[in-house]
C-alpha cells in the first residue's frame, strides 16, 4: 500500500522541477522510482529532508542541491503519520520533522503520501507528537510540554538518546487526542528549548492514500 501511493506521487513530477524529497519508508518507493525517471534522461534537482533520504536519493541517481542554492521548489512528496480530514498532519516518525517542515514550508506544491492506516478522526489518536528541543536543559523542556496534558517521552534507540540531523533530542509527547491542533503548534513552538513540533497545519495540498482498494486521492477542496 506504501508502494502503491508512493509510486503513485512519481505522476506529479515534470522534467526540470525543483523537489523536496521527504523522508521514510512510503517516500523510499517515490525516490525509487524517480530514479527510473532519471535514467531515462529527466533532469531534477532533489532537497533531501534528511541525511537518510540523501544517501537513498544518491544510490538512486538523482542529483541533488541545497535549500539556499535553489530556494524555489516546485514539488515536495513526503511521508506522515497521521492525516486528520483538514490535510493537517503530524510528521516526525523518522526524527527528521524539522528540515521537513522548512522543505513544506517553501515548497509551492507539497504532497504526502500515506497508507491508508495513517487516516484518523482527529490527530494524536494514534501517535505521539514528535517535539524536536535543543539537549541543553531538556528535562525542564520536557516539563513545561507534560502541562499540556500529555506523557512525554525521550525517544531512544537502543538504549540511547536518538540524535537528529540537526544533533537535537527527539521528546515523543502522547495525548490522548489533539483538540486543536492549530494553536497547540503555536504554543508547543513558544517554549524556549523546543526547535520544531510535528504538527503540520495548512501546509499540504494533497494527499495520496494507498488502501487494499487502489487509490485514494485526498485534497483540500474536499473538506472546506
Ligand atoms: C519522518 C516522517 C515520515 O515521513 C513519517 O514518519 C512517515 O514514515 P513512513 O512512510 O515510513 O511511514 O515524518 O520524520
Amino acid at each position: 500500500m506504501k508502494k502503491l501511493a508512493g509510486e503513485k506521487a512519481v505522476e506529479h513530477i515534470k522534467d526540470g522541477m525543483i523537489l523536496g524529497l521527504g523522508t521514510g519508508s512510503t517516500v523510499k518507493y517515490t525516490l525509487e522510482k524517480l530514479g527510473e525517471l532519471i535514467k531515462e534522461g529527466f533532469e531534477i534537482k532533489g532537497i533531501p529532508t534528511s541525511m537518510h533520504t540523501k544517501k537513498l536519493a544518491k544510490e538512486c541517481n538523482i542529483p541533488l542541491t541545497t535549500l539556499n542554492e535553489n530556494p524555489e521548489i516546485d514539488l515536495t512528496i513526503d511521508g506522515a503519520d497521521e492525516v486528520d480530514s483538514k490535510l493537517n498532519l503530524i510528521k516526525g516518525g523518522g526524527g527528521a520533522l524539522t528540515r521537513e517542515k522548512i522543505i513544506a514550508y517553501h515548497s509551492k506544491k507539497e504532497i504526502i503520501v500515506i497508507d491508508d492506516s495513517k487516516v484518523v478522526k482527529a490527530l494524536g489518536i494514534d501517535f505521539p507528537l514528535p517535539v524536536e528541543v535543543i539537549k541543553y536543559g531538556w528535562t525542564l523542556t520536557k516539563k513545561v510540554l507534560e502541562r499540556f496534558g500529555c506523557n512525554v517521552e525521550l525517544r531512544t534507540i537502543v538504549g540511547e538518546p536518538f540524535i537528529t540531523d540537526n544533533s537535537n533530542y527527539i521528546l515523543d509527547c502522547e495525548f490522548e487526542r489533539i483538540e486543536d491542533p492549530e494553536q497547540l503548534e503555536k504554543d508547543i513552538n513558544n517554549i524556549p528549548g523546543v526547535v520544531e513540533n510535528g504538527l503540520f497545519i495548512g501546509l499540504v495540498d494533497e494527499v495520496i492514500v494507498g488502501s487494499k482498494q487502489g487509490i485514494m486521492t485526498l485534497e483540500k477542496e474536499v473538506f472546506p
